[in-house]
């Protein structure tokens, strides 16, 4: 068996898919403050935000390939939203910049491998518009790049209810398509794909391992668990070096407000009904998202190519306790306490056991749970222009609000 890196000391470039995301944006700060060189790949869905990565993108590193001579117009508008004319591939048909000052450079593809290099000769990220599932596009970046870490995907369970279309064209044809590129590139050494523990079903009477058995229950974690099993037959036929990661339920900073700790914290803070679906008793094991990239350091250092890693969050709680905590740490009172119509097919816990994480790798996890969620509701408290930004002027979110919550309140 191979071993990983063992450093990635030597210049090595990470193409990050899904990077202006919740994760992949803290994984990103996180890799950046460490002098690592990324270049992002992201198709900005409602989930992406460049303002997650306002710390380190400028004009000089923002990328639109003209691809096909798809972006037939492309204006600025005095919200700093560029349209694009048509993305064939993802459906999503405008880039949102939700920030203002920044301009995209649109280049065409012929020159897009090059001008990566260019500017990582003297900067440490670039970020590429455009979706996974585009092939002509994905082969063209990952030119550049040593080890790719696959955090794109569309990851609302809720959503992937109401359409999950979408979950199977990007996290498992998105998934097909980034192998296949991958299988054609001679210089890459790791492809790090971002799995969920969803993939295995409700835990029952033990900690879920690596062994175990995958049963996933709804349209988002079906997808993921055909994604992660094509990485492994990528690894098992072609030889491609993969390494999957199946991690659960993270919270912490630039979390988008529709899972549940952000949804709780906003609307606690804006004094509104908190939705709690059915009795409240489901459990999850809570990750805050600092400890999920340090683990994931780890496992690009040190992990096994073929092996799969769990990183859990040993913080299993019932819903509503993390509900209640939330509302105590703000002060507010637990009237807001509402519940609702339960989610269709409901898992009712999900449980990792990270033994191999830690006992192999010797991974060690600095959060305390309450520590950790105080410190995400306080971003949440010092950030609300990012949130503010989100729910109240966001079309796309009112339209989902609308569709999942106002019949079941
Ligand atoms: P997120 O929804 O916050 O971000 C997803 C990102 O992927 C966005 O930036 C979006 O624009 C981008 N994206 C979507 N479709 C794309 C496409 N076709 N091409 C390029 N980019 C695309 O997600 P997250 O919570 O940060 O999760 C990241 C990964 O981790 C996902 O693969 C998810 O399944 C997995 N995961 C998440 C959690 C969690 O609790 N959040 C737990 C376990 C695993
Ligand atoms: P979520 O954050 O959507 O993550 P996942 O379903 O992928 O685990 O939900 C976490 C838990 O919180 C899950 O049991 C569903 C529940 N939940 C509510 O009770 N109310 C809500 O408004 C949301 C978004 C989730």
């Amino acid at each position: 068996m191979e071993n990983g890196f063992g450093g990635i000391g030597a210049i090595m470039t990470m193409l990050v898919t899904g990077g202006a995301g919740f994760i992949g944006s803290n994984f990103v700060n996180y890799m950046l403050d460490k002098k690592e060189k990324i270049v992002i790949l992201d198709s900005l869905t409602y989930a992406g935000n460049l303002n997650n990565l306002s710390k380190h993108l400028t004009e000089r590193n923002l990328l639109v390939p003209n691809l096909h001579h798809r972006l037939a117009t492309i204006q600025v508008d005095a919200d700093q939203i560029v349209e694009i004319d048509h993305d064939a591939v993802s459906e999503h048909m405008h880039l949102r910049l939700k920030t203002s000052g920044w301009s995209p450079q649109i280049i065409s593809p012929e020159n897009l491998a090059l001008e990566i290099s260019h500017i990582l000769a003297g900067e440490d990220l670039v970020f590429v518009y455009g979706s996974i599932a585009d092939y002509d596009l994905v082969q063209e970046v990952i030119k550049e790049c040593d080890i790719i870490v696959n955090f794109a995907a569309e990851t609302h369970v809720d959503r992937s209810i109401l359409n999950p279309d979408l979950f199977i064209k990007t996290d498992v044809y998105g998934t097909h398509i980034l192998l296949e590129a991958a299988r054609k590139c001679e210089n890459l050494k790791r492809f790090v794909h971002i799995s969920t523990d969803e993939v295995y079903g409700v835990a029952t009477d033990h900690s879920f391992t690596e062994l175990d058995p995958i049963n996933p229950r709804n349209p988002y974690s079906a997808s993921k668990a055909a994604a992660d099993r094509l990485v492994y037959a990528y690894n098992q036929t072609y030889g491609i070096p993969v390494t999957i990661v199946r991690p659960s339920n993270n919270f912490g900073p630039y979390q988008y407000p529709e899972k549940l700790i952000p949804v709780m914290i906003i609307k606690a803070l804006r004094n509104e009904p908190l939705p709690i679906y059915g009795d409240g008793k489901q459990i999850r094991d809570w990750l805050f998202v600092k400890d999920t990239v340090s683990a994931l350091d780890c496992i690009i250092q040190g992990g096994i190519v073929g092996e799969v890693y769990n990183i859990a969050g040993r913080n299993e709680r019932e819903n509503i306790e993390v509900v209640r905590i939330i509302l105590r740490m703000l002060g507010k009172d637990e009237t807001l306490i509402r519940h609702i119509e339960d989610r269709p097919g409901h898992d009712r816990r999900y449980s990792l056991d990270d033994t191999k994480l830690c006992a192999d790798l010797g991974f060690k996890y600095r959060g305390n749970f309450e520590e950790a969620l105080a410190s995400t509701i306080q971003w949440y408290v010092d950030n609300q222009e990012w949130w503010r930004k989100i729910i109240e002027s966001d079309n796309e979110y009112a339209a989902f609000v609308q569709k999942w919550y106002a019949s079941k309140m």
